[in-house]
Protein backbone atom coordinates (compact mmCIF):
# COMPACT_ATOMS: atom_id res chain seq x y z
CA UNK A 1 0.00 0.00 0.00
CA UNK A 2 1.46 3.84 -1.05
CA UNK A 3 1.01 6.17 1.25
CA UNK A 4 1.00 10.04 1.14
CA UNK A 5 2.33 12.21 3.18
CA UNK A 6 1.54 15.70 3.68
CA UNK A 7 5.30 16.90 4.86
CA UNK A 8 5.40 20.47 6.01
CA UNK A 9 8.33 22.54 5.81
CA UNK A 10 9.28 25.44 8.11
CA UNK A 11 6.64 24.98 10.94
CA UNK A 12 6.83 26.92 14.37
CA UNK A 13 6.87 24.76 17.09
CA UNK A 14 5.83 27.27 19.78
CA UNK A 15 2.08 26.49 19.42
CA UNK A 16 2.42 22.60 19.38
CA UNK A 17 3.91 23.23 23.29
CA UNK A 18 2.49 24.35 26.50
CA UNK A 19 5.38 26.63 27.11
CA UNK A 20 4.78 28.11 23.66
CA UNK A 21 8.46 28.20 23.12
CA UNK A 22 10.70 27.56 20.02
CA UNK A 23 11.59 27.90 16.92
CA UNK A 24 10.97 25.89 13.37
CA UNK A 25 10.79 22.56 12.49
CA UNK A 26 12.60 21.77 9.28
CA UNK A 27 10.21 19.37 8.26
CA UNK A 28 7.00 18.51 9.99
CA UNK A 29 4.16 15.78 9.54
CA UNK A 30 1.29 14.48 11.18
CA UNK A 31 0.61 10.59 11.24
CA UNK A 32 -2.70 8.93 11.70
CA UNK A 33 -2.01 5.61 10.87
CA UNK A 34 1.06 2.93 11.75
CA UNK A 35 1.84 3.01 7.89
CA UNK A 36 1.67 6.75 7.81
CA UNK A 37 4.58 6.30 10.83
CA UNK A 38 6.59 3.91 9.00
CA UNK A 39 6.31 6.42 5.98
CA UNK A 40 7.88 9.18 7.49
CA UNK A 41 10.27 7.01 9.36
CA UNK A 42 11.51 6.06 6.16
CA UNK A 43 11.37 9.75 4.83
CA UNK A 44 13.62 10.39 7.69
CA UNK A 45 15.95 7.89 6.80
CA UNK A 46 16.08 8.58 3.07
CA UNK A 47 17.33 12.24 3.80
CA UNK A 48 19.44 11.61 6.72
CA UNK A 49 17.16 13.36 8.87
CA UNK A 50 17.19 13.82 12.75
CA UNK A 51 13.24 12.81 14.15
CA UNK A 52 11.91 14.23 17.23
CA UNK A 53 8.19 12.32 17.73
CA UNK A 54 5.79 15.15 19.30
CA UNK A 55 3.24 14.03 21.55
CA UNK A 56 0.95 16.79 23.76
CA UNK A 57 4.26 18.93 24.34
CA UNK A 58 3.49 19.32 27.55
CA UNK A 59 6.80 17.83 28.52
CA UNK A 60 9.47 19.97 26.54
CA UNK A 61 11.44 22.35 25.67
CA UNK A 62 11.99 23.20 21.89
CA UNK A 63 15.18 25.31 21.43
CA UNK A 64 14.86 29.05 19.86
CA UNK A 65 16.92 27.60 16.54
CA UNK A 66 14.09 25.20 16.22
CA UNK A 67 14.44 21.00 14.95
CA UNK A 68 16.69 20.82 11.69
CA UNK A 69 15.35 17.37 11.50
CA UNK A 70 11.65 15.89 11.03
CA UNK A 71 8.84 16.49 13.78
CA UNK A 72 6.59 13.79 13.67
CA UNK A 73 3.49 14.69 15.20
CA UNK A 74 1.73 11.44 16.51
CA UNK A 75 -2.17 11.53 15.60
CA UNK A 76 -3.24 7.98 15.88
CA UNK A 77 -7.46 8.29 18.24
CA UNK A 78 -9.68 5.95 18.92
CA UNK A 79 -10.13 4.45 22.68
CA UNK A 80 -11.69 0.72 22.71
CA UNK A 81 -13.24 -1.05 26.12
CA UNK A 82 -12.93 -5.02 26.06
CA UNK A 83 -14.45 -6.89 29.64
CA UNK A 84 -11.85 -8.85 31.58
CA UNK A 85 -14.35 -10.15 33.76
CA UNK A 86 -17.47 -8.80 35.21
CA UNK A 87 -15.38 -6.40 37.86
CA UNK A 88 -12.27 -5.68 35.40
CA UNK A 89 -11.75 -4.01 31.85
CA UNK A 90 -9.06 -3.57 30.03
CA UNK A 91 -9.25 0.00 28.14
CA UNK A 92 -6.90 0.66 25.34
CA UNK A 93 -6.28 3.79 24.01
CA UNK A 94 -4.55 5.15 20.41
CA UNK A 95 -1.06 7.19 21.83
CA UNK A 96 -2.69 10.50 19.98
CA UNK A 97 -5.48 10.70 22.66
CA UNK A 98 -5.76 13.17 24.75
CA UNK A 99 -4.89 12.26 28.22
CA UNK A 100 -7.64 13.98 30.40
CA UNK A 101 -10.41 13.03 27.33
CA UNK A 102 -9.20 9.45 28.26
CA UNK A 103 -9.58 10.36 31.92
CA UNK A 104 -12.82 11.54 31.52
CA UNK A 105 -14.21 8.86 29.39
CA UNK A 106 -12.62 6.62 32.32
CA UNK A 107 -14.79 8.81 35.02
CA UNK A 108 -17.62 8.84 33.06
CA UNK A 109 -18.33 5.09 32.36
CA UNK A 110 -17.39 4.46 35.92
CA UNK A 111 -13.69 2.75 35.27
CA UNK A 112 -11.60 3.27 38.69
CA UNK A 113 -7.84 3.74 38.33
CA UNK A 114 -6.98 6.99 36.89
CA UNK A 115 -9.10 9.19 38.62
CA UNK A 116 -6.19 11.30 40.55
CA UNK A 117 -4.40 11.55 37.03
CA UNK A 118 -7.14 14.37 35.89
CA UNK A 119 -6.33 17.60 34.53
CA UNK A 120 -3.05 16.42 33.34
CA UNK A 121 -2.21 18.23 29.77
CA UNK A 122 -0.94 15.80 26.96
CA UNK A 123 -1.52 12.17 25.26
CA UNK A 124 -1.95 8.90 26.23
CA UNK A 125 1.32 8.11 24.31
CA UNK A 126 3.70 10.17 27.10
CA UNK A 127 1.80 8.38 30.21
CA UNK A 128 4.10 5.16 30.55
CA UNK A 129 6.96 7.25 29.11
CA UNK A 130 7.49 9.39 32.11
CA UNK A 131 5.27 7.34 34.31
CA UNK A 132 2.99 9.98 34.71
CA UNK A 133 1.72 10.14 38.41
CA UNK A 134 -0.17 12.69 40.81
CA UNK A 135 -2.16 13.31 43.53
CA UNK A 136 -0.97 9.32 45.04
CA UNK A 137 -1.41 7.49 41.64
CA UNK A 138 0.45 6.75 38.96
CA UNK A 139 0.28 5.12 35.05
CA UNK A 140 1.92 2.30 35.97
CA UNK A 141 -0.69 1.21 38.39
CA UNK A 142 -2.93 0.63 35.86
CA UNK A 143 -1.06 0.39 32.48
CA UNK A 144 -1.22 -3.38 31.44
CA UNK A 145 0.95 -3.26 28.09
CA UNK A 146 2.15 -0.23 25.82
CA UNK A 147 2.09 -1.68 22.00
CA UNK A 148 5.15 0.53 20.69
CA UNK A 149 7.26 0.78 16.92
CA UNK A 150 10.95 -0.21 17.25
CA UNK A 151 12.87 1.81 15.22
CA UNK A 152 15.72 -0.62 15.93
CA UNK A 153 13.91 -3.59 14.62
CA UNK A 154 11.60 -2.07 12.79
CA UNK A 155 8.88 -4.00 13.67
CA UNK A 156 5.53 -3.05 16.04
CA UNK A 157 5.62 -5.29 19.57
CA UNK A 158 3.96 -5.18 23.11
CA UNK A 159 5.52 -4.40 25.83
CA UNK A 160 4.04 -5.58 29.28
CA UNK A 161 4.27 -3.49 32.23
CA UNK A 162 7.12 -6.09 34.17
CA UNK A 163 9.07 -5.17 31.07
CA UNK A 164 8.68 -1.16 30.82
CA UNK A 165 10.87 -0.56 34.61
CA UNK A 166 8.77 1.80 35.75
CA UNK A 167 9.81 3.60 38.51
CA UNK A 168 8.94 7.42 39.47
CA UNK A 169 8.99 9.43 36.55
CA UNK A 170 10.85 6.79 35.05
CA UNK A 171 10.30 3.80 32.49
CA UNK A 172 12.75 2.24 29.83
CA UNK A 173 11.40 4.55 27.20
CA UNK A 174 12.88 7.85 28.65
CA UNK A 175 16.05 6.02 30.43
CA UNK A 176 18.00 2.59 28.81
CA UNK A 177 15.75 2.91 25.33
CA UNK A 178 15.51 6.38 25.16
CA UNK A 179 14.55 7.08 21.56
CA UNK A 180 14.33 3.36 20.35
CA UNK A 181 10.04 2.77 20.77
CA UNK A 182 7.40 5.07 19.55
CA UNK A 183 4.23 4.60 21.55
CA UNK A 184 1.60 3.48 19.50
CA UNK A 185 -1.36 2.56 22.27
CA UNK A 186 -1.60 1.80 26.02
CA UNK A 187 -4.09 -0.69 27.88
CA UNK A 188 -5.09 0.07 31.41
CA UNK A 189 -6.57 -2.15 33.28
CA UNK A 190 -9.32 -0.73 35.45
CA UNK A 191 -11.89 -1.52 37.84
CA UNK A 192 -15.35 -1.54 36.94
CA UNK A 193 -17.62 0.55 39.84
CA UNK A 194 -14.47 0.42 42.00
CA UNK A 195 -13.53 2.97 44.57
CA UNK A 196 -11.30 6.14 43.87
CA UNK A 197 -7.89 6.25 45.43
CA UNK A 198 -7.99 8.52 48.24
CA UNK A 199 -4.30 8.71 49.67
CA UNK A 200 -3.22 12.41 48.94
CA UNK A 201 -3.42 14.33 52.08
CA UNK A 202 -5.42 16.97 50.07
CA UNK A 203 -7.54 14.71 49.06
CA UNK A 204 -8.41 12.55 52.37
CA UNK A 205 -8.29 15.92 54.13
CA UNK A 206 -11.43 17.27 51.75
CA UNK A 207 -13.21 13.79 51.85
CA UNK A 208 -12.67 13.06 56.06
CA UNK A 209 -13.75 9.97 56.15
CA UNK A 210 -16.15 9.48 53.15
CA UNK A 211 -15.58 7.26 49.70
CA UNK A 212 -15.75 9.68 47.16
CA UNK A 213 -17.47 8.96 43.78
CA UNK A 214 -14.97 9.01 40.89
CA UNK A 215 -16.63 12.28 39.51
CA UNK A 216 -16.17 13.83 42.58
CA UNK A 217 -12.30 12.41 43.14
CA UNK A 218 -11.94 14.40 39.77
CA UNK A 219 -13.43 17.59 40.50
CA UNK A 220 -11.41 17.76 43.19
CA UNK A 221 -8.18 16.93 41.73
CA UNK A 222 -9.19 19.45 38.61
CA UNK A 223 -9.74 22.10 41.49
CA UNK A 224 -6.54 21.63 43.45
CA UNK A 225 -4.29 21.20 40.30
CA UNK A 226 -5.76 24.91 39.26
CA UNK A 227 -5.07 26.52 42.57
CA UNK A 228 -1.80 25.08 42.35
CA UNK A 229 -1.41 26.21 38.82
CA UNK A 230 -0.58 22.91 37.69
CA UNK A 231 -3.55 22.44 35.67
CA UNK A 232 -1.75 24.01 32.23
CA UNK A 233 -4.45 23.49 29.53
CA UNK A 234 -6.05 26.68 31.43
CA UNK A 235 -5.12 30.43 30.30
CA UNK A 236 -2.55 33.00 31.52
CA UNK A 237 0.90 33.32 31.92
CA UNK A 238 1.29 30.82 34.60
CA UNK A 239 0.00 28.07 32.34
CA UNK A 240 3.11 28.57 30.43
CA UNK A 241 4.93 25.58 31.63
CA UNK A 242 5.77 22.20 31.42
CA UNK A 243 4.47 21.68 35.18
CA UNK A 244 6.60 20.66 36.92
CA UNK A 245 10.27 21.72 35.98
CA UNK A 246 12.50 19.42 37.94
CA UNK A 247 12.04 15.84 39.70
CA UNK A 248 11.71 15.73 43.46
CA UNK A 249 14.92 14.36 43.93
CA UNK A 250 15.83 11.16 45.56
CA UNK A 251 18.08 10.94 48.24
CA UNK A 252 19.58 8.44 50.82
CA UNK A 253 18.46 9.09 54.32
CA UNK A 254 22.02 9.48 55.40
CA UNK A 255 22.26 12.79 53.14
CA UNK A 256 18.83 13.38 54.17
CA UNK A 257 20.02 13.86 57.72
CA UNK A 258 22.79 16.05 56.97
CA UNK A 259 21.10 18.46 54.75
CA UNK A 260 18.17 18.17 57.47
CA UNK A 261 20.65 19.49 60.29
CA UNK A 262 22.17 22.08 57.48
CA UNK A 263 19.15 23.43 57.12
CA UNK A 264 17.63 23.78 60.75
CA UNK A 265 21.49 25.86 61.81
CA UNK A 266 20.39 28.30 59.06
CA UNK A 267 17.10 28.40 59.67
CA UNK A 268 15.25 27.32 56.63
CA UNK A 269 12.61 25.94 58.46
CA UNK A 270 11.46 22.20 58.36
CA UNK A 271 12.86 20.34 55.18
CA UNK A 272 9.83 18.30 54.22
CA UNK A 273 9.87 14.08 53.06
CA UNK A 274 8.66 11.40 52.00
CA UNK A 275 9.87 7.94 52.64
CA UNK A 276 10.76 5.99 49.52
CA UNK A 277 11.50 3.02 50.58
CA UNK A 278 14.54 2.03 53.80
CA UNK A 279 17.39 3.69 52.49
CA UNK A 280 15.86 6.25 50.47
CA UNK A 281 13.56 9.69 51.14
CA UNK A 282 12.05 11.98 48.36
CA UNK A 283 12.47 15.65 48.99
CA UNK A 284 10.07 18.59 47.22
CA UNK A 285 12.27 20.37 45.49
CA UNK A 286 9.32 23.33 45.14
CA UNK A 287 11.05 23.39 48.72
CA UNK A 288 14.22 23.78 47.69
CA UNK A 289 14.08 26.23 44.85
CA UNK A 290 11.65 28.46 47.43
CA UNK A 291 14.61 28.24 49.96
CA UNK A 292 16.82 28.73 48.03
CA UNK A 293 15.73 32.04 47.03
CA UNK A 294 13.07 32.05 44.70
CA UNK A 295 9.64 32.85 45.36
CA UNK A 296 6.68 31.90 43.60
CA UNK A 297 6.26 34.68 40.68
CA UNK A 298 10.66 35.21 40.62
CA UNK A 299 11.13 36.42 37.16
CA UNK A 300 14.29 36.72 35.17
CA UNK A 301 13.85 38.58 32.16
CA UNK A 302 10.32 36.88 30.43
CA UNK A 303 11.15 33.68 32.24
CA UNK A 304 9.64 33.19 35.21
CA UNK A 305 8.37 30.80 37.78
CA UNK A 306 4.52 30.35 38.29
CA UNK A 307 2.83 32.83 40.73
CA UNK A 308 1.35 29.59 42.28
CA UNK A 309 3.83 27.02 42.78
CA UNK A 310 7.60 27.60 42.59
CA UNK A 311 8.42 24.26 40.72
CA UNK A 312 6.44 25.21 37.69
CA UNK A 313 9.18 27.32 34.91
CA UNK A 314 6.83 29.24 32.52
CA UNK A 315 7.07 31.65 29.92
CA UNK A 316 5.51 35.35 31.57
CA UNK A 317 5.01 36.36 27.98
CA UNK A 318 7.66 36.28 24.69
CA UNK A 319 10.18 34.25 26.77
CA UNK A 320 12.54 32.64 24.93
CA UNK A 321 14.21 28.86 25.31
CA UNK A 322 17.25 30.68 26.17
CA UNK A 323 15.53 32.87 28.99
CA UNK A 324 14.14 29.41 30.69
CA UNK A 325 17.15 27.89 30.33
CA UNK A 326 19.44 30.84 31.92
CA UNK A 327 16.56 30.65 34.73
CA UNK A 328 17.02 26.84 34.96
CA UNK A 329 20.85 26.93 35.37
CA UNK A 330 20.61 30.01 38.04
CA UNK A 331 18.22 27.54 40.04
CA UNK A 332 20.47 24.78 39.46
CA UNK A 333 23.35 26.49 40.94
CA UNK A 334 21.61 27.92 44.00
CA UNK A 335 19.94 24.84 45.14
CA UNK A 336 23.43 23.05 44.76
CA UNK A 337 25.20 25.77 46.72
CA UNK A 338 22.79 26.04 49.62
CA UNK A 339 22.06 22.44 49.85
CA UNK A 340 24.28 20.22 48.04
CA UNK A 341 21.83 18.61 45.72
CA UNK A 342 21.53 18.27 42.09
CA UNK A 343 18.15 18.97 40.61
CA UNK A 344 17.17 17.17 37.52
CA UNK A 345 15.05 18.87 34.90
CA UNK A 346 11.87 16.98 33.80
CA UNK A 347 11.41 18.12 30.44
CA UNK A 348 12.87 16.99 27.29
CA UNK A 349 15.21 19.47 25.73
CA UNK A 350 14.79 19.45 21.49
CA UNK A 351 17.13 21.14 19.35
CA UNK A 352 19.42 22.40 21.91
CA UNK A 353 23.34 21.26 21.49
CA UNK A 354 24.52 19.49 24.32
CA UNK A 355 27.04 22.50 25.20
CA UNK A 356 23.91 24.84 26.00
CA UNK A 357 21.84 22.51 28.10
CA UNK A 358 24.94 22.04 30.47
N1 LIG B 1 6.06 23.45 47.87
C1 LIG B 1 6.68 24.66 48.04
N2 LIG B 1 6.30 25.68 47.21
C2 LIG B 1 5.36 25.54 46.26
C3 LIG B 1 4.73 24.31 46.12
C4 LIG B 1 5.09 23.26 46.92
O1 LIG B 1 7.54 24.82 48.88
O2 LIG B 1 5.11 26.51 45.53
C5 LIG B 1 6.51 22.31 48.71
C6 LIG B 1 5.64 22.12 49.93
O3 LIG B 1 6.44 21.68 50.97
C7 LIG B 1 4.68 21.03 49.47
C8 LIG B 1 5.58 20.17 48.62
O4 LIG B 1 6.44 21.12 47.96
O5 LIG B 1 4.17 20.30 50.55
C9 LIG B 1 4.87 19.31 47.59
O6 LIG B 1 4.08 20.11 46.73
P1 LIG B 1 2.94 19.50 45.77
O7 LIG B 1 2.02 18.66 46.58
O8 LIG B 1 2.37 20.63 45.00
O9 LIG B 1 3.66 18.50 44.83
P2 LIG B 1 5.07 18.54 44.05
O10 LIG B 1 5.96 17.56 44.74
O11 LIG B 1 5.59 19.90 43.88
C10 LIG B 1 4.41 16.54 42.48
C11 LIG B 1 4.51 16.23 41.01
C12 LIG B 1 3.39 16.91 40.25
C13 LIG B 1 2.05 16.44 40.81
C14 LIG B 1 2.01 16.75 42.32
C15 LIG B 1 0.78 16.22 43.00
C16 LIG B 1 6.86 15.88 40.56
C17 LIG B 1 8.11 16.45 39.98
N3 LIG B 1 5.79 16.67 40.50
O12 LIG B 1 4.64 17.95 42.63
O13 LIG B 1 3.48 16.50 38.89
O14 LIG B 1 0.96 17.05 40.16
O15 LIG B 1 3.15 16.14 42.98
O16 LIG B 1 0.85 14.84 43.14
O17 LIG B 1 6.87 14.75 41.05
C18 LIG B 1 4.50 17.18 36.82
O18 LIG B 1 5.22 16.18 36.94
O19 LIG B 1 4.60 17.96 35.85
C19 LIG B 1 3.53 17.46 37.86
C20 LIG B 1 2.78 18.55 37.85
Amino acid sequence: MTVKLEIQKNISLADFTTFKIGGLARFFVEVKSIDELIAALSFAASEKLPVFVLGGGSNILVSDQGFIGLVIKIGLSGISVEEEDRSVVLVTAEAGEEWDNFVEFCVENDFAGVECLSGIPGLVGGTPIQNVGAYGQEASESIVSVQVFDRRDKEVETIRNSECGFEYRKSIFNTTEKDRYIVLRVTYRLKRAGTPKIVYADLKDRFNDRIPTLRETREAVLEIREKKGMRVRQGGFDAQSAGSFFKNPIISKESFEKIRVTTEVNGFGNLPFYVVNDGYVKIPAAWLIENAGFAKGFRMGNAGLSTKHSLALSNQGGAAASEILDLKNVIEKQVKEKFGIELTPEPNFVGFTDASID
